[in-house]
């Protein structure tokens, strides 16, 4: 399973690429009005640190709109991805950047229909929001597992990408769930390094290699 880093925070990209961890980005514009930044700005920044999809979200709302926007999203780099959302008008545009070539994430899934539309309408990603539909006590990973069978079933290429994803749950179940990426908070990809066993097994290791009084180098 693929990460993407769920932020706008061009810092906690870097540092996630510094590791290795990094195989894209996703904004919406909620994170882009939290970093406090310029949207086509910040998305170049992020652009040319990533090797790998940057999603930029449209803000209109009607076919038109979304065209032009996305069309002058697509121009700020060639690995920008249009997110879109998944309305009639955003399947619309996303048909239209499909055939154009360019790559778009369809947003806002709630549901199997909606994400079996956004594979009909050629999404190279589809967004189910796990976490939001948890906060409706709904189990957003199920959605995922009706996903990935729908998109099995009838071998459909779009990726499944798990988002409104919180906690390390929620990224071990995205995986057992067959989501081909997951987006997440920085904190949350750098958490899921964390162990209080690792932690204490480490301790342990450096009590006694102490007392061996030896040097590696
Ligand atoms: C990413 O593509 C989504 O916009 C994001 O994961 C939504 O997360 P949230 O429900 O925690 O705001």
């Amino acid at each position: 399973m693929k990460f993407f880093a769920d932020t706008a925070v061009v810092a906690e990209i870097d540092e996630l690429n510094s590791y290795g961890l990094l195989d894209g980005v996703t904004t919406n514009p909620s994170l882009i009005a939290k970093s406090g930044r310029d949207f086509k700005e910040v998305v170049a920044e992020i652009c040319a640190l990533v090797d790998g999809p940057v999603s930029a979200e449209v803000a209109a709302l009607d076919f038109d709109g979304m065209v032009a926007e996305g069309e002058h999203l697509a121009k700020i780099a060639p690995n920008v991805v249009i997110k879109l959302p998944l309305t009639l008008d955003g399947l619309k545009a996303c048909r239209h950047f499909t055939a154009k070539g360019i790559k778009t994430n369809v947003t806002l899934c709630f549901s199997a229909n909606q994400a079996l539309l956004a594979a009909k309408a050629g999404a190279t990603y589809v967004s189910p929001f796990v976490g939001r539909l948890d906060d409706i006590h709904i189990d957003g990973m199920d959605l995922v597992r009706e996903i990935r069978q729908i998109f099995d079933n009838y071998g459909f290429e779009t990726q499944i990408l798990a988002a409104s994803v919180r906690s390390a749950n929620h990224v071990k179940e995205a995986a057992l769930a067959g989501a081909d990426v997951a987006t997440v908070p920085a904190a949350v990809i750098k958490g899921l390094a964390s162990h209080v066993l690792t932690d204490k097994g480490l301790a342990q290791f450096a009590k006694d290699w102490a007392a061996t009084g030896q040097s590696i180098l």
